[in-house]
């Protein structure tokens, strides 16, 4: 076993274990995703990714993070997904979409403008806020916004909103579907007692924190069937006083399973925006690898792991050790998307063969030039040096 088995869940088969980690582009107008989208994410297919998870993508308008979040809330969304589902389908890799709600931290600028909330300022470029939601009555942090408390009625529309969604998504042909249920967003506001305070049935112990994220799941895989892989993005400790630790989420993982989840992503953080009180897990290489490890060790869960991964023996003792069945990338596929591909060299196949036959053709002749000139010790500067 290593970074380029295969990988079953359920009845998709990744073709290897790299994925690429679900990101924000900010670049959509009205949830509607564009050229742009389908050129970005179907060159990580093209790159030899076995797995491609294309953004948060909001279930709710009040649920974008920002104005310009992808969406998938109505069925006007899931021709532009179509295109993108099979742009990374033809390449070879399996289409993933994660589906979010942003809850208390949505209506925020994007990360290059401090992901602020959204002002005067905004609203008079025409990228007014909106009223944010959440479980309680408890803004994110200070300078945010107090998010109204959902009432019983609308948990009830949002889990709905959440099925629709995810039938949406299959529907425009995505086969591995991620619920964003970390950094702060709703689902994990309502598993999270620093943001979860009610008194009802939704709020106080674990039981009943777990309670809408628990009928959220039931919801998606009875809209996406019992074929497609289901994975739930984790925060596996809050890094909050008085926030769930990994204990906590090693229980909330075990009745994810059994509501319907196959895979824990595991992440952390971002249930505050108050940076005094936030301790993030230090940034290091692989800086999840420990929660996913034991997640996979104590619960019969698939486990994806994400975080500074970035180098292609690194990423394939993570599968080989046992810390996860799944690595994903974030940044590091951004500066190189055909990091699968060089990968499969670094680790000694350098048949070329992964690649779409109108490159791998090319390169394999190309890089045995290389090693040729290399050899005899000629450089691109050696010209220079006469
Ligand atoms: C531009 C950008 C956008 C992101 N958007 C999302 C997102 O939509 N959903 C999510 O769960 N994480 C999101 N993340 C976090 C990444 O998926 C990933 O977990 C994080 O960047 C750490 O992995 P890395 O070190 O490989 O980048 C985003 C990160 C970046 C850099």
């Amino acid at each position: 076993m290593n970074l380029f088995s295969p990988l079953t869940v359920r009845a998709v088969t990744l073709p290897n274990r790299v994925g690429v980690s679900p990101m924000c582009m900010y670049a959509s107008e009205g949830g509607f995703v564009t050229d742009f989208h389908v050129a970005h994410l179907a060159r990580f297919a093209l790159g030899g990714a076995g797995l491609v998870i294309a953004e948060a993508s909001a279930v709710h308008p009040r649920g974008r993070i920002s104005p310009r979040d992808a969406g998938i809330w109505s069925d006007e969304h899931i021709p532009g997904w179509r295109r993108v589902a099979e742009a990374i389908d033809a390449q070879g890799a399996i289409a993933g979409i994660q589906l979010g709600h942003a809850g208390r931290r949505a209506a925020v600028r994007e990360p290059w403008r401090a992901g602020a909330p959204l002002d005067a300022d905004d609203a008079a470029a025409g990228l007014g806020g909106w009223p944010v939601v959440g479980p309680s009555a408890l803004p994110a942090g200070p300078g945010f916004p107090v998010p109204e408390e959902l009432s019983v009625a609308e948990i009830a529309r949002s889990v709905q909103d959440w099925g629709d969604a995810a039938l949406r998504a299959v529907d425009a042909g995505f086969r591995f579907i991620e619920l964003h249920g970390a950094h702060g967003y709703l689902l994990h506001e309502f598993l999270s007692p620093v943001s979860n305070r009610r008194d009802d049935a939704y709020g106080g112990d674990l039981q009943r924190r777990l309670r809408y994220p628990l009928e959220v799941v039931s919801a998606v895989r009875s809209a996406i069937g019992p074929g497609i892989p289901l994975s739930f993005r984790m925060s596996c400790v809050d890094g909050a006083e008085g926030g769930n630790e990994l204990d906590d989420v090693i229980e909330i993982s075990r009745q994810l399973l059994a509501a319907g989840v196959d895979v824990i992503d595991t992440s952390s953080g971002g249930i505050t925006t108050d940076r005094s009180t936030d301790t993030r897990v230090r940034r290091g290489f692989a800086f999840h690898a420990d929660f996913s490890r034991r997640i996979r060790d104590e619960v019969d869960a698939v486990t994806a792991t994400v975080g500074f991964i970035v180098d292609p023996q690194q990423a394939s003792l993570l599968i080989e050790r046992g810390d996860a069945d799944l690595v994903l990338l974030g940044r590091e596929m951004l500066a190189h998307p055909n990091w699968a591909h060089h990968a499969r060299i670094a680790l000694g196949d350098t048949s070329h063969a992964s690649w779409n036959v109108r490159f791998g053709s090319a390169l394999g002749p190309r890089a045995r030039t290389l090693a040729r000139l290399s050899e005899s010790g000629e450089t691109p500067l050696t010209r220079f040096e006469r």
